[in-house]
Formats: C-alpha cells, structure tokens, sequence
C-alpha cells in the first residue's frame, strides 16, 4: 500500500532550531527555543553540578505512575501543600499536557479554548476549538467564560509563552471566581514556576488561588526550565477531577504508550528538594534577575536607536512578543543569522553581553 500524506510545514520552534544548527556563520545566534543558555550550552545549576556526580543508579523499572517520591515533592512545589489528588510523573510539560488531553477525551470534556497568542504545540495537543483575545484587562476572556457551556480553559501560570505578560493575582482571583460560576474546568500549564519572581510558592498564586474554590483542574507542570533539566523530560500532572476509578485508566493510558517514566531527572530533583533548595531557589532568583537585565539592557539599548520596545521591561520569564514582522525576521536570520520564531518571539534568555550590540545593530537597520 502507497499512501500519500500531506506535506507538513516544520515545527514552528524546533524547525528553527534544525535551521540554526545546519547554519555555518560562527556569529549566528539563537533566540528561539526556551532555553536559558550559559555561553553556548544550557544553563546547569549549581545543585545539579554538584548532585549528577554522586549517583548510584539503580535502573530498575519505576511503577506506572512514576517515583513516588518525586511524585510527593512535586506535589508541595506545585501547590505549597500537601493534598489528596492524583498525582504522576510526565514526559516533561509537554508529555504532561498530552496526558491531560487523554484525561478530557476520557470524561468526555472536549471543548478546550485558550487566549489567542499562545504556545504553538496547545494547538496541536488539544485541538482547540475557540480562543479569546490574551489581555491583562480580561474583557475578551470573561465574555468568553461567561458565554460558554462545559468547557475547559487552558491557562498558563506564569511567564505567559509567547509574550511574557502575566495575569495579576486580582486578575487570577476574577478569573477564579467567574470559572467557577460558570462550571468550567481548568488545564494549568505551569512550565516555569519559579522564573518569574524568583519564588515558585509566589509564581504559582494562580493554581493556589483556583485550588482554593475547588474548581475541577489539571496541573501539568515541567523541570525543563526552572531546574534545566530539558532533555530528562521531567515533569507531572496532578488532578482533583472527580472521577470514579479515573487513576486505574489513567494508569492504563500510561502503560499503553510509554509504559513508565525515566528515572534519572527524579534523582536529580529529589536531591535538590530534599539537600539543596535554599542553593536552587537562590539561584533561580539570580536567573530572573538576569532575565530582567536583559530586558532592560535591550530596551535601553533600542532606544538610543530610536526603537521603542513596549511591555519589553515589563515583562516575564523568557520571552518576549516583540513587533518585527515575518520579512524583518526572514532578514534578520538568512542575512545575520540572528534566528528567532516567525511570530516575533524572542527568547531573552539567549542574549547576553557578547551577542546584545550585534543584534541590535541589525534590529535598527530593518
Ligand atoms: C519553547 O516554547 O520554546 C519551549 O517550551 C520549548 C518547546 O518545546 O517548544
């Protein structure tokens, strides 16, 4: 059997990635995929240098859900406390995300909307059927809670992927309020607490502050970031949906795709929990303060060229929605090899003192 499938356009972020790897130009830099890079490699913490060097690695399989252990310190990062929900070890925040669209089709709840800037893979994870305008007044957002039936919001936590524009926490006790009202349930993705204040138990307000009127949600957190553990996969998903006998299927849908999760990223994390968090959660404070000099140096920097940036300062985490358009962008990586995504995303954390005055040299001569 021959069968012709249409050809697909490359990943919006990791086909950026694949461009700027096969790109020979010893200057070129890269801003697009989320990561925070230290020179030319990602950023290793401090904790995690210290820990990878001591292991005893026991490769026996771990139980379908995960390690236990790691599943009950994730569980008080993620919420602050200690609570009865059920709770699992991902493949990152994105196999978290695609194990939470598993437990939707399960419950039969497949109407997902989300605001209309957003990560390009909830996409194509949840198939999302509507959007409303992402602004920090919530008009658009509230028509829609307010006009929809049985429906379920995706939310991002904090350093809102792509524009770096965080809800208030009077925004997220509104938004709690009218979910509420309306029955809604809540997909919380939550892929970098602790780089927007420095402090994961402030950076997570917005799953407290849901959690607390007890509407129906699902967690699906990442350790890519926060603890730059990208290629471990770590990640979890924890749930307070109702659902008799819901655990056994979702321990069905486990083992039927990917069996049981990897081990070595949970000895890592553990370790930082139980031995080093003081060291960690320093350091993720000294990352957010880097990221917020970027955004300052940029900023300032733009404007001696006469280039306002807006929200640029204002912003979160690791990226920012800048305005250069889809040709400016062409420019900017087929002429200076400068890659960022064709939205106009720029990952902040990719700009450091030796790469600033290149680009902005060619952002003011677009
Ligand atoms: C990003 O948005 O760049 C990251 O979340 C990495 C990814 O998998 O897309």
């Amino acid at each position: 059997m021959i069968t012709r499938l249409k050809k697909l356009n490359p990943d919006p972020i990791l086909g950026i990635v694949s461009k700027f790897k096969m790109d020979n130009n010893p200057k070129k830099i890269n801003l697009s995929v989320g990561e925070f890079v230290d020179q030319s490699n990602v950023y290793k913490f401090r904790a995690v240098k210290k820990i990878e060097k001591s292991f005893h690695m026991n490769y026996r399989y771990l139980p379908i859900p995960g390690c236990p252990d790691f599943i009950e310190k994730s569980r008080n990062f993620v919420y602050g406390s200690n609570n009865y929900y059920l709770g699992y070890q991902t493949i990152s925040g994105t196999g978290s995300l695609w194990l939470a669209n598993q437990i939707l089709n399960l419950v039969n709840l497949k109407n997902v909307i989300t605001a209309d800037i957003t990560w390009p893979n909830h996409n194509q994870i949840f198939n999302i059927t509507d959007t409303y305008k992402y602004s920090t007044n919530l008009d658009s957002l509230l028509i829609k809670i307010n006009e929809s039936k049985n429906t379920t919001f995706l939310f991002q936590s904090c350093c809102h992927n792509p524009t770096g524009i965080d809800y208030s926490k009077d925004n997220w006790d509104t938004i709690a309020d009218e979910i509420n009202k309306n029955d809604h349930t809540v997909i919380m993705d939550n892929a970098y607490q602790g780089l927007a204040s420095g402090n994961p138990q402030v950076d997570n307000y917005s799953i407290k502050a849901l959690d607390k009127m007890n509407i129906p949600m699902i967690v699906c957190s990442s350790y890519a970031k926060n603890f730059g553990l990208y290629n471990q996969r770590l990640g979890s998903l924890f749930t307070n949906f109702e659902a008799e006998n819901l655990d056994d299927y979702i321990k069905k849908i486990i083992r039927s795709s990917y069996s049981n999760p990897p081990a070595f990223g949970t000895l890592i994390f553990n370790k930082i929990i139980d031995d080093h968090y003081d060291e960690w959660e320093t350091e993720c404070l000294d990352l957010t303060k880097t990221l917020k000099n970027n955004r300052e140096l940029l900023y300032a920097k733009l404007k001696i060229k006469n280039i306002t940036w807006d929200n640029l300062v204002d912003g979160n985490g690791l990226f920012y929605l800048s305005p250069l358009n889809e040709s400016q962008i062409n420019t900017l990586s087929q002429e200076h090899s400068i890659y960022m995504l064709k939205n106009g995303r720029i990952n902040i954390a990719g700009i450091n003192k030796n790469n600033i005055d290149y680009i902005v040299e060619k952002i003011s001569e677009l």
